[in-house]
């Protein structure tokens, strides 16, 4: 039973971190152990989860990183209680929740907000919520989720930058989704936990984070089946009130920029606390171009001997279970490390290929075509001063300082520490030359 008395106010401090730059020396095999924290996008999609209970719950593995604390923040000003524990354990408790518009400055600047909308509309049976940001890697559409609380028997409204979404009530529907989209499996899942009636999501995104927020709303009391399937059946429920706790899954994408560090590096890094499963995409292409990769039952251990040429190979990002979109960044520099022409198509994303330009200041030899990136591998990188233009494109050119020569800076790493929890004492342990300064 969580003791909803010792849930009180705590401001929650969002450092500025938008003038830091991290200062990389490149050259050092990376080697040894790292603990992968709990998964972001699972945080943000059972954070906002959590506002459509009935009573308290303990979220246990919350990644201490600003978009969740920015998420945190954005909950607590819609009347949520809630409280970190030194063990980065939450304690949330909604039920003093006294608006369903969601319109703090703060919902720009993350993607995770919109999942406030699905959540919002099942408590209050209407919601309103700024227009979400998050990456900017070509348009990011939110027709699916729009879809699918129409589909529930919602209106949607867009004006003034807003979303409204509202209904008399929310009855369960069949909702064929027209494309795989993450967010509106979720945002849908969340709106039907509590509508009247059965709702199934086909075509529904299968990602493991999906998985994650379909366990905890189930551990509420919700009745949801098939996530994790591209057909989810929910069932609806009155009243979610199971007073429990829940364990974030790890993060998929963190352990993901790890293993491909140890590659990269020509080093060897042992990940612990992850789901081997939910990493298989990886594990297998790294295998294919000579890596050796040991996997335990929570953790994988990626080498390659020094020196050791990678062979070239070709990557194309999927909806789970395929290539994850969030390593396409990170992939492509340790294919600049590889021996020959390699194939990266981003399939996901309209222009997820930004960061290329800043490798190409590294030295690096590739043509992008439309959906297409050709790596010419076997090319030296060297440092230069480049810029984090989003979270996984930041990871990649820390990636790359890491092997090239010299000296290299990564500005605006604000957007790295975004999904990152520790990166640089975590990097700094495995070796890697890595300062944080503040500029
Ligand atoms: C989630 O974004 C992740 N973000 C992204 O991770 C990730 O890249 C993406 O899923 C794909 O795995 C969070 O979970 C917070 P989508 P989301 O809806 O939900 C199109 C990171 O690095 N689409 O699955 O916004 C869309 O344009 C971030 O952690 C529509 O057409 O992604 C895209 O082409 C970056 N209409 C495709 O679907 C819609 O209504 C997949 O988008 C919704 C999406």
């Amino acid at each position: 039973m969580i003791n909803r008395t010792l849930i009180k106010e705590e401001k929650v401090k969002v450092r500025d971190q938008h003038l830091a730059s991290y200062i990389i020396r490149g050259g050092n095999r990376l080697s040894g152990d790292v603990n992968i924290s709990g998964s972001k996008n699972a945080a943000l999609g059972i954070i906002s989860a959590a506002m459509l209970l009935d009573g308290a719950c303990k979220i246990e593995n919350v990644p201490d990183v600003a978009d969740i604390n920015v998420m945190v923040e954005i909950c607590k000003h819609l009347g949520a209680k809630i409280k970190r524990d030194s063990e980065g354990s939450l304690y949330i408790d909604p039920c003093s929740i006294s608006t369903w518009e969601a319109t703090h400055d703060k919902v720009r600047s993350i993607r995770g907000s919109y999942y406030l909308l699905g959540a919002l509309l099942g408590r209050f049976k209407k919601s309103t919520i700024y227009m979400p940001g998050g990456c900017n890697f070509g348009t990011r559409p939110i027709d699916q989720h729009m879809k699918g609380f129409e589909a529930l028997g919602a209106h949607v409204n867009i004006e003034y930058g807003k979303i409204h979404v509202e209904a008399e009530k929310l009855k369960g529907e069949h909702v064929f989704l027209d494309v795989v989209s993450v967010g509106a499996t979720v945002n849908i899942m969340i709106a039907a936990a509590k509508a009247e009636g059965v709702t199934v999501i086909e075509n529904a995104a299968r990602e493991p984070h999906i998985v994650d927020v379909a366990n905890f709303l189930n551990t509420m009391g919700a009745n949801i089946r098939g996530a994790g399937t591209d057909v989810i059946r929910v069932s609806g429920v009155p009243v979610l009130e199971a007073d429990c706790s829940y364990s974030i899954i790890p993060d998929q994408i963190e352990a993901g920029t790890y293993m491909l560090a140890a590659a990269l590096t020509r080093g060897q890094i042992t990940v612990h606390g992850v789901i081997p499963r939910h990493m298989e995409p990886l594990t297998a292409k790294l295998e294919e171009m000579g890596a050796l990769v040991e996997v335990g039952d929570e953790s994988i251990c990626v080498s390659v001997e020094n020196g050791k040429q990678l062979q070239a190979a070709s990557y194309k990002t999927m909806p789970y279970p395929g290539f994850p979109t969030d390593l396409q960044p990170q992939t492509t520099v340790l294919l600049c490390t590889a021996n020959g022409s390699s194939r990266m198509t981003e399939s996901v994303w309209d222009n997820r290929f930004q960061y290329i330009d800043d490798l190409k200041t590294m030295g690096a030899d590739i043509l992008i075509s439309g959906k297409l990136a050709i790596i010419e591998g076997g090319h030296k990188l060297t440092g230069a001063h480049v810029t984090a233009r989003d979270l996984r494109a930041g990871a990649a050119l820390v990636l790359a300082g890491l092997y090239a020569e010299g000296m290299t800076e990564v500005d605006d790493i604000s957007k790295i520490e975004r999904g990152y929890e520790n990166f640089i004492s975590k990097m700094r342990s495995l070796g890697a030359d890595i300062t944080r300064i503040e500029n």
